[in-house]
């Protein structure tokens, strides 16, 4: 009888973070020393570690990147009903945080062969309202931002730079979330740094950075005037427990991105025989592919849906996840007829019908990648 690779009783979760054990260490330090709030050393030391290895001048740490974009949006001071481009292929956090600002999200398609916003079409949806644009790196593969950032430089349009799924990517040699006015990363647990939850914000203007430092802190006043608040603002602090697991996390940066590529890697190995899938590209003149997570688009030639073959993936202990829904497609803003223009987004709704991603959190191992990718073979195959 053929050895079984993985056995039936372990789980294979869609993610499963690495601690190492500096995280330990700096935690235990916050416990010791009952530094556990936002008012801790680990908040700057994570603030100024992160910053300097993304190039950028300020940071500010925060309790998620839905948090970072919420706040990074609002410090660009928009005013109301201006037009701010976003991708509909993506986490709804990018469309609510245009809309909770009372601006107007102006949806973008994606492009089929990188799954990221289309840029020509960003250049087409420009005009004399757009005051923003989001650029959100999808899945592991960057934007090609260059005609966009010179357009945008040119027409005084503010570009906030999504690079939650991005830490350590780089596009032509430079890091992701280096390129915006302001640019914002998630550290929630399947994130390639994650502090649990968390975000970060950096940029190089000094005003926007005290404009951030400040909402996040509810914009309290200073000395005397303490509890006399000076905007509408948030408590969006990180606390100095994941800032002590985010110093840790970044000491490991170089193994996470090695291992996040060997990942992809493995995964192409087995995979690039079926002719029944696609997956983002590996690499390209301005980035190779750090995958983020290993997504996969079902083609057409394929007689099994999306849908089922996730049951069967599940029936083998192994979990997935569909791909996101795009915005003019969610439940909540069908209801607010926000997007009913919008009906022609098609490769963001195929992407999203068709598209599903494979484990590839830090903690699985290469023996049950290789389950993975084999059982999906199987299955595609029409097995069980
Ligand atoms: C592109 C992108 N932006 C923002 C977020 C939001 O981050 P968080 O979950 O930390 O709020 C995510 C979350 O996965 C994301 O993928």
């Amino acid at each position: 009888m053929k050895k079984k690779l993985v056995s039936k009783s372990n789980f294979i979760p869609v993610n499963v973070p690495k601690i190492f054990k500096q995280e330990k260490i700096y935690v235990k330090k916050c416990l010791d020393t009952a530094w556990i709030s936002s008012e801790g050393n680990f908040v700057k030391k994570f603030e100024k570690n992160f910053s300097k290895y993304n190039k950028r001048i300020y940071a500010v740490a925060v309790s998620s990147g839905t948090a970072a974009l919420e706040i990074s949006l609002k410090s660009l001071n928009l005013k109301k009903g201006a037009e701010v481009i976003i991708p509909t292929f993506s986490i709804i956090s990018t469309a609510l945080c245009v809309i909770k600002l009372g601006l107007k999200p102006i949806l973008v398609d994606s492009n089929i062969q990188n799954w990221n916003m289309d840029t020509e079409e960003i250049i087409k949806k420009i005009n004399k309202k757009t005051k923003a644009i989001i650029i959100t790196h999808i899945y592991g593969f960057p934007v090609n931002m260059k005609n966009i950032l010179k357009i945008a430089k040119n027409k005084k349009i503010k570009i906030l730079e999504d690079a939650a799924e991005m830490i350590g990517q780089t596009y032509n040699g430079r890091k992701c979330g280096s390129f915006g006015d302001i640019s914002t990363f998630s550290f929630y647990a399947n994130k390639h740094i994650t502090t649990g939850e968390g975000g970060m914000i950096l940029t190089n203007d000094k005003k926007i950075f005290l404009k951030c430092k400040s909402l996040r802190n509810l914009c309290f006043g200073e000395g005397k005037d303490r509890f006399n608040h000076s905007d509408i603002g948030w408590n969006y602090r990180m606390t100095n427990l994941q800032a002590a697991m985010g110093c840790g996390q970044l000491k490991n940066i170089s193994w996470i991105i090695k291992r996040k590529r060997e990942i992809g890697k493995r995964y192409i190995s087995i995979l690039k025989k079926c002719n029944k899938i696609s997956i983002q590209p590996e690499a390209f003149k301005y980035a190779k592919n750090i995958f983020w997570v290993f997504g996969i688009i079902l083609k057409k030639n394929n007689k099994i849906s999306r849908d089922l073959l996730v049951k069967k993936l599940i029936k083998r202990n192994i979990q997935t996840r569909n791909f996101f829904v795009p915005m003019h497609k969610q439940n909540i803003f069908k209801k607010m007829k926000l997007f009913s223009k919008s009906s022609k987004l098609i490769n963001s709704e195929y992407l999203s019908s068709n598209g599903f991603y494979l484990p590839s959190g830090l903690g699985i191992s290469n023996k049950e990648i290789d389950f993975v990718a084999k059982s999906l073979i199987e299955v595609l195959k029409g097995k069980n």
